[in-house]
């Protein structure tokens, strides 16, 4: 599969915004889907509907074995150890609540401390937060400098003897800064500290392999990547997965249920409490082809082109400031222009059929940083070209002509 037709692969640029060609630069808040993601919805619904791991009638099983086979890939694609690691949530939210929860019943206790960082998205603080609040432990963040890193000295400096986990995110969803991953999970594997990644913004972007970086968790968030809505993925190591309690009580997550006993079923079951999302599940398969016939390694290139030709004209825009400086960065350019608001931005700019996002991106302990409310942000995807960029510093002239800037 080439680039240089992809957008075809998109029945979404079929049509018009505003009358213009569709310019979509959202793909960190949720990515466009493939026809043969959108296809095999229908197919499944049409041909092998069912409730799955409960009924044992043909399309039940077929269903079952459909679902379960997207876990294998799954499970390949990220080369997890084994299939029990892999864990069907609803969004990579829902699996570091799972972990917040699970985890922090466990192995929290009042004093402890969890380390979380200053870029995390809203989903890896609340989490967190809760647990500060139930369990009286205490949350500390490790700084962002002012090109939008955190270094290791910086996780040496705030890891304690009281530090029970460290959360972080893999990409910054507003600085795209690629956090250095190996390093910070090598230093706290030497301290026996759990890591958590949330991965949301880096598994699109880049090949994962969990057992070569050696975190304990990874979520994953299928609808940034080109897949369903709806569905998120918790990667756990085995440890993790046999030793942790349930999250959610339901069926489907049992072993026995007597009036004064329950006992649990075995990962993953154990944490799919209820109805599962099926089809979205079923689908998910199709996105890891799309990508894989693409080549996550090609898709980091093609996207590092268009992410460098973009800082460069924006870097010529005097009016631009650009969010953080980080020397590895993916994918996604956020910026302010002074004098005008970022939703004026997004919004004047949805007149030339260009789709960013503006607002602080579930990231205000970041945005007080930075001492502004809000930022606007112009995120990559695969389908997304040098035109489309071109596109975007026009309209942003534009904008400021609008606004006498
Ligand atoms: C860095 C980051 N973490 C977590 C999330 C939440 O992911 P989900 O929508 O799958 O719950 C997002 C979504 O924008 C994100 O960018």
């Amino acid at each position: 599969m080439q680039f240089n037709n992809i957008k075809s692969k998109f029945p979404i640029f079929k049509q018009n915004i505003k009358g213009k060609p569709l310019i979509y630069l959202d793909s960190a808040n949720s990515s466009q889907k493939p026809k043969t993601v959108i296809d095999e919805i229908s197919r499944f619904y049409e041909t092998e509907f069912s409730n799955v791991g409960r009924s044992v009638h043909t399309l039940a099983v077929k269903a079952t074995n459909k679902f379960e086979e997207t876990r294998d890939v799954v499970k390949s694609y990220i080369n997890a150890k084994h299939r029990e690691e892999i864990i069907f949530t609803k969004g990579a939210t829902e699996a570091i609540n799972l972990v917040a929860n699970s985890f922090g019943e466990r192995f929290i206790k009042s004093g402890d401390e969890i380390l979380v960082t200053e870029l995390e998205h809203h989903s890896n603080y609340v989490p967190w937060h809760y647990l500060r609040e139930k369990k009286g432990a205490k949350i500390k963040f490790a700084s962002v400098d002012e090109n939008g890193e955190i270094g290791i000295d910086e996780f040496k400096k705030q890891i304690s003897n009281k530090t029970k986990i460290i959360a972080l995110t893999h990409i910054s969803n507003v600085t795209g800064t690629v956090m250095p991953l190996k390093k910070i999970i090598d230093l706290a594997r030497t301290k026996k500290i759990p890591v958590l990644i949330d991965g949301t913004q880096g598994a699109p972007h880049s090949a994962i392999d969990v057992q070569d970086l050696g975190c304990d968790f990874y979520a994953i968030s299928c609808h940034k990547m080109y897949g369903p809505n709806g569905l998120g993925i918790l990667y756990a190591k085995k440890k993790w997965v046999d030793e942790l309690p349930p999250y959610q009580g339901g069926g489907g997550m049992i072993s026995e249920v007597k009036k004064d006993e329950i006992t649990y079923a075995n990962s993953p079951t154990k944490f799919e409490a209820g109805t599962m999302q099926t089809a979205e599940v079923v689908a998910f398969a199709k996105s890891i082809q799309f990508i894989k016939d693409l080549g996550i390694n090609n898709i980091e290139t093609h996207e590092s082109k268009i992410l460098e030709y973009g800082l460069e004209k924006l870097r010529k825009n005097n009016s631009v400031n650009i969010i953080g400086n980080p020397k590895n960065r993916a994918s996604i350019m956020s910026f302010t222009i002074k004098g005008i608001h970022p939703h004026d931005i997004a919004t004047i700019l949805d007149d030339d059929g260009v789709a960013i996002r503006a607002g602080h991106h579930c990231c205000q302990i970041l945005h007080d940083k930075l001492r502004i409310p809000a930022s606007a942000r112009a995120s990559i995807g695969v389908y997304n070209t040098k035109e489309d960029i071109d596109i975007l510093c026009e309209a942003i002239n534009k904008c400021k002509k609008v606004f006498q800037i």
